[in-house]
């Protein structure tokens, strides 16, 4: 079972998923009590988050003593990366049964289960391990979902991940430059893996989006923690886009029409994944 954190350094962020309206449970996270993050200030508070629906998400905060792997700097060390994969595993906890709910409306209601028996397996080969090299950790992550997680996202995440890890092989620290490489050898991997592009009601419909937005900010000089953050603002109106779409890949397409109004699972758990790191990253 999933405990909160103890000790000095660690904090909370409250984040509350919105339900902006009666027909679509749509995601919306606004940090309501602390900024989960990774830096060398202590955190600050940030606006309570109150116009946000009834279903919280608590997120563990991150150690707040990263030596270069800051909330401003253009670097990103390992230990950095290792605290959002423990964050992100944390997540997929917390939001386990809104995914499988998801899942349970256009598929057969196992993804939130699928995906927190996968991370809470990361998060335990990560506790256990003291591997600097970046590669090779989304690799253990990549390997491990694979051979854990099960079902279509098992594969796809896995892939995703294995493909980052050889894009960032050997590397003990990331610009924005490597993130950038590491989402298109991912993206480049789950299209191949599902033979899927995006409009299909897919992960691809939150990892493309959030694809482009990393480019778009490195373009424009942005600092990693930005990019993050722009990166989970367009994963998560791509989570929005998915719902008016006809799934054509997946099981969800085997529901044709009925697959229309409701937010696609994978691309939903791909837009928390994305904003618990750029939560853990923002200033
Ligand atoms: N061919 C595919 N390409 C990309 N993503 C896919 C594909 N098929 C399914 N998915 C993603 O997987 C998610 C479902 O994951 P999950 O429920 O864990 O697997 P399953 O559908 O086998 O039960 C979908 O919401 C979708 O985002
Ligand atoms: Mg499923």
């Amino acid at each position: 079972m999933f405990s909160p954190p103890t000790g000095r350094g660690r904090g909370w962020v409250y984040i509350s998923a919105i339900l902006p309206s009666a027909i679509f449970p749509g995601l919306c996270y606004t940090p309501c009590v602390r900024a989960a993050r990774v830096g060398t200030d202590p955190p600050q508070p940030l606006p309570a988050g109150g116009e946000c629906g009834s279903m919280g998400l608590r997120v563990a905060a991150a150690e707040t003593n990263y030596s270069s792997g800051g909330v401003d700097q253009m670097e990103m060390n390992s230990a950095t990366v290792v605290k959002c994969l423990e964050l992100i595993a944390d997540a997929i906890h917390e939001q386990r049964q809104y995914l499988t709910d998801l899942d349970a409306a256009i598929g057969d209601g196992d993804h939130g289960i699928n995906m927190d028996r996968g991370f809470s397996t990361v998060r335990a080969r990560l506790e256990s391990s003291s591997e600097k090299n970046i590669g090779a950790v989304l690799k253990l992550v990549g390997s491990t979902l694979v051979s854990t997680v099960g079902g279509a996202s098992g594969p796809l995440y896995g892939t995703a991940f294995l493909r980052a890890g050889t894009a960032l092989e050997g590397k003990e620290s990331l610009t924005l430059d490597d993130v950038c490489a590491a989402m298109d050898a991912a993206v480049g991997g789950v299209m191949q893996r599902g033979k899927a592009s995006t409009n299909e009601k897919t992960m691809l419909d939150a990892l493309v989006p959030a694809q482009l937005a990393l480019h778009k900010a490195m373009a424009g000089g942005a600092s990693i923690a930005l990019a993050l953050s722009r990166a989970a603002d367009a994963a998560e109106a791509g989570v929005k886009a998915t719902i008016p779409m006809l799934a054509t890949k997946g099981r969800a397409s085997y529901l044709g029409e009925r697959s229309i109004g409701h937010p696609d699972p994978g691309a939903t758990s791909t837009a928390l994944m994305l904003r618990t790191v750029a939560n853990a990253l923002a200033t």
